[in-house]
């Protein structure tokens, strides 16, 4: 018993048994962490040519294994090689497949090495590759958003509070408002990255290894920045995990309330934009609708990456150092993740390029609503009265308007005079809701003048982004 040959596995020396079929598939993590591959043949040739360097391995042994290693990873990017369903893990498979091909020096490979290790590196190469493209998702929505908010410098709309009308401002100033969201979403990814990008390789299980190993080496051959500090914490750390998925949902939280706002402007109640005929769907019943779903399932998607943070929050807390199969678990979560949010951004960033304003509409609804009440109130406090009584006057004088079914505008002087003597004719110059954007010159603010100085500092700052090294 034990003696003859089993098909290879990384353990089962200790076995008498085959593991049962229904614990097999409950345990193997193959069918997701294959993606992996790419990742795990590249921290195992940094690692083959490591033990080859220090004579852990000879030479010729690291590069049989090398060689090997990188056959393999052609043929699975050919596909000429396919996955094993039968495989733990991809880890599990790329080494089967090696010995497969090599026989006894293959065996050599996982010398000073634990699959827990082994693991921690591939997911980190991973990522960091993920967060790279991502983040250049997220300058390519900035930089769509940035397009349309120069078309709409003097697109005038009401700007809310509560959802009621309250100052006027700019399409392109509500624009620029989600850029900024964008911008510390990108920041966030690139400050994340910086946590990604440390090595675990060279911890082994938990305790380090016997061997003369390298760990420098290794970290700089992955382009990691440094290696990481204690070899318990590295295996069973997945902090830069939790943290990522975080900086994903906040990410993902910005687009959803783009997207409810798509969603309320295109309706027939605002009528402030039209999506695109591509980007929108029709009912199976009612013959004239159009309706928002892109937007509507990027907000219903940011659900499920909330729902992966806390998933993998869970999991990490009451876990005892150090490796657990637990931790098997961060794979889905941050897969889930990034193919959510990568999705989503794909379909925005044409949704918004293609989206027509209607900006005659969005005069129309800033001219309702008394939204140069604020002005009226200011142009007291430039007369000389205080604030809080200005304040108090316009809200009489609007109450007033209200029961005559007229705007600020359209009262005359001598009823102004009712309510302060202070009020002159130059009082209407001051009602003009163009008047009233292009007079909040405030840094930041919806004057043309101020998105223009925003627009060219958001352009200097893609531009140092774009330029920025990653590693
Ligand atoms: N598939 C495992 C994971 O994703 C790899 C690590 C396995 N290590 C172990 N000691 N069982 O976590």
């Amino acid at each position: 018993m034990g003696s003859q040959e089993r098909p290879f596995k990384l353990w089962g020396g200790r076995f008498q048994k085959e593991t049962a079929g229904e614990a097999a598939s409950f345990l193997n993590s193959i069918s997701f962490d294959c993606r992996l591959y790419r990742e795990d043949i590249q921290g195992s040739i940094a690692h083959a040519r490591m033990l080859g360097r220090q004579g852990i391995i000879t030479p010729k042994e690291a590069e049989a294994i090398i060689n090997c290693l990188q056959e393999i990873l052609r043929e699975l990017e050919e596909g000429k090689l396919t996955f094993d369903p039968a495989a733990e893990d991809i880890h599990s498979f790329v080494e089967a497949e090696l010995v497969k091909r090599i026989g006894e020096v293959g065996k050599k490979l996982h010398t000073a090495r634990s699959r827990n290790d082994q693991v921690a590196t591939s997911f980190r190469l991973y990522l960091r590759k993920e967060i790279q493209f991502l983040g250049e998702l997220v300058l390519q929505l900035i930089s769509a958003l940035m397009k349309r908010a120069r078309e709409h410098k003097r697109t005038i709309m009401p700007g809310y509070t509560h959802l009621q009308r309250a100052q006027p401002v700019t399409f392109a100033h509500h624009l620029l408002a989600y850029c900024e969201m964008l911008r510390r979403d990108y920041q966030r990814l690139r400050d994340c990255y910086h946590r990604v990008n440390v090595c675990p390789l060279g911890s082994g299980a938990l305790a380090g290894t016997t061997f003369p190993i390298d760990r420098e080496f290794v970290a700089r051959e992955l382009g990691f920045r440094e290696v990481a500090g204690n070899t318990i914490d590295a295996v069973s750390d997945r902090d830069f995990a939790v943290e990522f998925i975080f900086v994903a949902s906040l990410l993902m939280t910005h687009l959803s309330r783009l997207a409810e706002e798509l969603v309320l402007w295109s309706s027939s109640e605002f009528n402030f934009i039209e999506i695109d005929d591509a980007y929108t769907t029709g009912s199976s019943i009612m013959p004239q609708k159009k309706n928002p779903d892109v937007a509507e399932l990027v907000r219903g998607k940011t659900g499920r990456v909330y729902g992966h943070l806390v998933a993998l929050l869970t999991v990490l807390k009451g876990l005892p150092l150090a490796y657990n199969k637990d931790l098997q678990e961060d794979k889905e979560a941050v897969f889930d993740t990034i193919d959510t949010v990568k999705d989503c951004l794909q379909v925005f960033i044409p949704l918004i390029e293609t989206l027509t304003v209607k900006e005659s509409q969005m005069l129309a609804a800033a001219g309702e609503g008394f939204t140069n009440a604020t002005d009226l109130a200011d142009y007291l406090v430039k007369k000389g009265v205080s604030f809080r009584k200005a304040h108090a006057l316009v809200g009489k004088i609007v109450l007033h308007c209200l029961s005559q079914g007229k705007r600020l505008e359209e009262l005359p002087l001598e009823e102004y005079r009712l309510f302060s003597p202070v009020f002159g004719p130059d009082l209407y110059d001051c009602l003009d809701i163009s008047g009233c954007v292009e007079r909040r010159a405030t840094p930041g603010g919806p004057a043309p003048a101020a998105v223009e100085q925003e627009l060219e500092k958001l352009s200097d700052w893609l531009e140092e982004m774009r330029a920025l090294p990653w590693n």
